[in-house]
């Protein structure tokens, strides 16, 4: 695959997709390792004396965190000088991106607050490929974490614009060809239930964070108000559960937990649910259990938080597992930015790990054996503005 390197990009309109997606409360853009390491590669763009315009999301459309890339500038701001712009497609945004100077960096709209971003079916008649692919010279791919996604700003500008790998997704792939997942034991936490079951595959799994609540539901729990929050917001379904609930075998699940009552931490065991409080973390028992046999594994991989994270008071779950992880001697892999912001916020030793990956969907997925469609399109072969084939 290409990389920076490969190309003189002095004076080149270049279109960088990154991955900016952070953890946001109650409207607030925490500054995460994402932002902070998506840095590398616009600085050395800009010391390329390339036209930077960068591309990212943020959330998802109906989820509270689906906001505005305005807070993200501010933060990228403390590192990198680099422009807003509150427009996509528009005469705003295609003017900036024109007048935009050698060494200038401008970053557009949140992309999937435009709709043809889910559209990568239509070709050269998506108005994102329309008016922004002819505005390029080239397309750099920065996030791993999103290549799992067949998203237009993911799949489509790299069929049009000669494309490479940027300074961090390059270092994703490097760190992941050397790694050796056998005998792995899984932590599997987080809000995205859907990646987790496909690694239920016969390997032993400490399931926490929603991923953990929903395998406790699909084993016939109820947990009261939990369970409404999670069907209610979209976090599982009937299908969902069904699924699950055939492959639970090598499963463990929390034995307590903690909810908020009074804006306070209480624990409380799994027999005492159902119960009107929602859960932030796994409690004090579960936390024991699931740290012996982290003792023992051999190898782990950890996905996600186990409860939310970003609160002190419920972060105890999370910190407590990945220091057990960092002392283990055993190959160790971390996925996800949540788990990438806390190790980074509770100052717990990033060498202690084998590898920490800022992605947590694409990486569960390229370790599932899955092929990702981000990154076999910049490997493949590329059409240059729907004439001239070039392989890339
Ligand atoms: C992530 O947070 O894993 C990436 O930013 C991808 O986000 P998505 O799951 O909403 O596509």
């Amino acid at each position: 695959m290409k990389t920076l390197s490969s190309f003189n990009l002095k004076n080149k309109t270049v279109l960088l997709r990154t991955d900016l997606n952070s953890n946001v409360v109650n409207g607030r853009v925490y500054l995460s390792e994402r932002i902070r390491e998506s840095v590398i590669t616009i600085k050395e763009l800009k010391k390329k004396k390339a036209r930077v315009v960068v591309m990212a999301h943020q959330g998802r459309p109906s989820k509270s965190d689906f906001v505005s890339l305005r807070q993200h500038a501010k933060h990228l701001n403390k590192f990198v000088k680099v422009k807003f712009i509150e427009d996509i497609t528009g005469k705003r945004a295609r003017s900036a991106i024109k007048n935009l100077r050698a060494g200038e960096v401008l970053l557009l709209e949140n992309i999937r607050f435009e709709k043809n971003e889910f559209h990568p079916e239509k070709g050269k008649n998506n108005k994102l490929i329309k008016r922004l692919a002819p505005m390029f010279d080239f397309y750099v791919n920065d996030a791993f974490s999103v290549c799992h996604r067949k998203q237009t700003s993911i799949v489509s500008f790299p069929k049009y614009l000669p494309g490479c790998a940027g300074r961090l997704l390059e270092r994703e792939l490097k760190a992941l060809n050397k790694i050796k997942l056998k005998n792995t034991l899984y932590v599997l936490g987080g809000a995205k239930p859907e990646d987790d079951i496909k690694l239920l595959k016969g390997n032993k799994v400490l399931a926490c964070g929603l991923f953990g609540q929903i395998c406790l539901i699909a084993k016939g729990k109820k947990l009261g108000a939990q369970n409404k929050y999670l069907f209610n917001n979209g976090f599982v379904d009937d299908k969902l559960i069904k699924r699950l609930k055939k492959k639970l075998q090598n499963v463990r699940t929390p034995l307590d937990f903690a909810v908020k009552v009074n804006g306070k931490r209480k624990e409380l065991k799994l027999n005492e649910f159902p119960v009107k409080y929602e859960i932030f973390d796994i409690g004090k028992d579960t936390i024991k259990n699931y740290v012996l046999e982290i003792k023992k594994a051999k190898s782990i991989y950890m996905k996600g938080p186990a409860g939310f994270s970003s609160d002190e008071k419920f972060s105890k779950g999370t910190v407590e597992i990945l220091k057990a992880i960092a002392k283990n001697k055993g190959f160790s892999l971390i996925g996800g930015g949540h788990l990438s912001d806390t190790i980074k916020k509770y100052k717990i030793n990033k060498k202690k790990f084998g590898h920490v990956s800022l992605s947590g969907g694409a990486l569960l997925r390229y370790i599932a054996g899955e092929k990702l469609p981000g990154l076999e399109v910049l490997r493949g072969i590329v059409k240059l503005k729907g004439t001239k084939i070039m392989e890339n």
